[in-house]
């Protein structure tokens, strides 16, 4: 395929022979979506390595280099298995704002997203949120989608409410007290 040139070094579709260029997962009026290359663990790490940002995130604390690197390694192999991961999302000016997408989860898939802390509070979660919500219903209508939430995390919560999840059960995930939420317009 041919290669549409859209920010730097971001393309359209997968593009033969040009392993370091980007895919374009979508757009929102402020927000971009791509796959990853191995450059960006630096801009992830400046996300993974605050606290407050990852309290809920993961195994809910800091993260080092090397982790981010084996993160961002673990995306693009995800992304290259099965079409879908946790992208990277970036601003209009190539800003990295954070990483939203989806994992594999019960029988159906993951809604996940972290925006970067000094963002906070402007919308960006929940135009990315509905936008992943509506690329699932493009793409895998009738896969169930769910979101945990950890109880302590309202801010997330009211995300997930906005973009429509409806409430399915309290559940531990990952030794936290969570509930467990599933889009409305999934099976
Ligand atoms: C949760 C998170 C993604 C929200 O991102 P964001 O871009 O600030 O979210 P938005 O601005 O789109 O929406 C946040 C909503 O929560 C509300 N909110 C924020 N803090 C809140 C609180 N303490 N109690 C109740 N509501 C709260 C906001 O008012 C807003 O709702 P509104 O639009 O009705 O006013 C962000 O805080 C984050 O990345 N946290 C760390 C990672 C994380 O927890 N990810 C989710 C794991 S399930």
């Amino acid at each position: 395929m041919t290669g549409q040139r859209l920010l730097p070094g971001l393309v359209v579709g997968r593009v033969r022979g040009l392993p370091m260029s980007r895919e374009l997962i979508l757009r929102t009026e402020r927000l971009v979506a791509t796959s990853w290359l191995a450059c960006d663990v630096d801009d992830l790490l400046a996300v993974h390595s605050d606290a407050e940002t990852m309290r809920f995130v993961r195994q809910g604390r800091p993260e080092t280099r090397e982790e981010t690197a084996a993160l961002v390694d673990q995306y693009m192999a995800e992304h290259a298995a099965t079409g879908f991961t946790k992208w990277r999302v970036i601003d209009l000016d190539d800003h990295l704002v954070g990483r939203a997408g989806f994992g594999t989860q019960l029988d159906g898939r993951e809604l996940g997203y972290t925006i970067r802390r000094d963002l906070w509070g402007h919308g960006l979660a929940t135009e990315i949120g509905a936008a992943l919500v509506g690329w699932h219903l493009a793409h895998a209508a009738d896969v169930p989608l769910y979101a945990y939430v950890a109880v302590d995390n309202p801010a997330s919560r009211r995300v997930l409410d906005k973009i429509g999840f409806e409430f399915v059960r309290r559940e531990d995930h990952c030794g936290v007290p969570c509930e467990l939420l599933a889009n409305g317009l999934t099976p």
